[in-house]
């Protein structure tokens, strides 16, 4: 467990770098698993707080599991829980865990998971960052842009691009939407704490375009290619009918 009096001795890699300093509207940093991206984020974060002492922030995770591990419980034994971080910075947190809010120096930062997505409005934020954001409905994402808008702030979306999903089309397809955002992609090792044996491991073992989608962080098709069809967002309704399975083509998923 890491001693939150520990000074923190950390060089951010380029990738981390671009996040930390980007000031677009949205930031999304699709990265390859280990890369550093739940670092950066806390790096983000505090940025943004000190930017803007006494705003509110919102940090927000697919699950109130995840939510727990990165926030309040030691896990990984080398990166700090999001409160020993902002011990570690100076930010003196005070955890209101059961409100959901944790109370800083230069200001609050309120915790969310998107299994209860009414828990996210209610107060007009400066950032919102959301981690794992893949595994997050698209929802979570329109309410992170929603939170930010009258105060014109900035939203990190985080995350390996496991799940496709609505990448495309919030970020690539929503073209005044893209215009906001910067886009950032970086493998595994670029973290120099990633080993790149286990990197190595990963290539050999696993498909290509789902190796290249959780340590490379690239958008890649499941066969091989980097297309995208508009039917990976359609549901389908399967219909049964004289023996067979038919797919009749529903709406657009969420
Ligand atoms: N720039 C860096 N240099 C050295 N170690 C780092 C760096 N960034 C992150 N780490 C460490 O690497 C591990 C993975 O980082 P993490 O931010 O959890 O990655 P991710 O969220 O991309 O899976 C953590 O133990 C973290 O402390
Ligand atoms: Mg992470």
């Amino acid at each position: 467990m890491t001693d939150p009096n520990t000074p923190i001795n950390i060089s951010w890699h380029g990738g981390q770098t671009s996040i930390i300093t980007s000031g677009t509207r949205i930031t999304t940093a699709k990265a390859g698993q280990g890369g550093g991206k739940t670092t950066a984020g806390y790096w983000w974060l505090l940025g943004r707080m000190q930017r803007f002492p006494g705003e509110s922030h919102l940090v927000g995770f697919p699950t109130y599991r995840l939510l727990a591990r990165v926030i309040l419980n030691p896990v990984d034994s080398e990166r700090p829980t999001l409160i020993q971080f902002l011990e570690q910075v100076g930010e003196h947190p005070i955890l209101h865990k059961v409100e959901g809010w944790i109370e800083c120096v230069s200001g609050n930062i309120l915790f969310v998971s998107a299994e209860n997505l009414t828990h996210w409005d209610g107060s007009h934020v400066k950032s919102a960052w959301i981690d794992e954001f893949d595994e997050c409905p698209v929802g979570a994402f329109k309410r992170a842009m929603e939170r930010t808008r009258m105060k014109q702030g900035y939203v990190l979306l985080t995350g390996t691009p496991r799940h496709v999903r609505w990448i495309k089309q919030e970020l690539i397809t929503n073209t005044v939407q893209a215009a906001m955002n910067t886009m950032i992609t970086f493998p595994s090792t670029a973290n120099p704490a990633y080993d790149p044996v286990a990197m190595e491991e990963a290539r050999l073992t696993m498909p290509s375009w789902e190796f290249r989608r959780i340590h490379l962080g690239e958008l890649a098709e499941a066969e091989g290619g980097n297309l995208f069809h508009r039917n990976w967002w359609m549901r389908s309704e399967m219909v049964f009918e004289g023996g067979n399975w038919y797919a009749e083509a529903g709406e657009l998923t969420s």
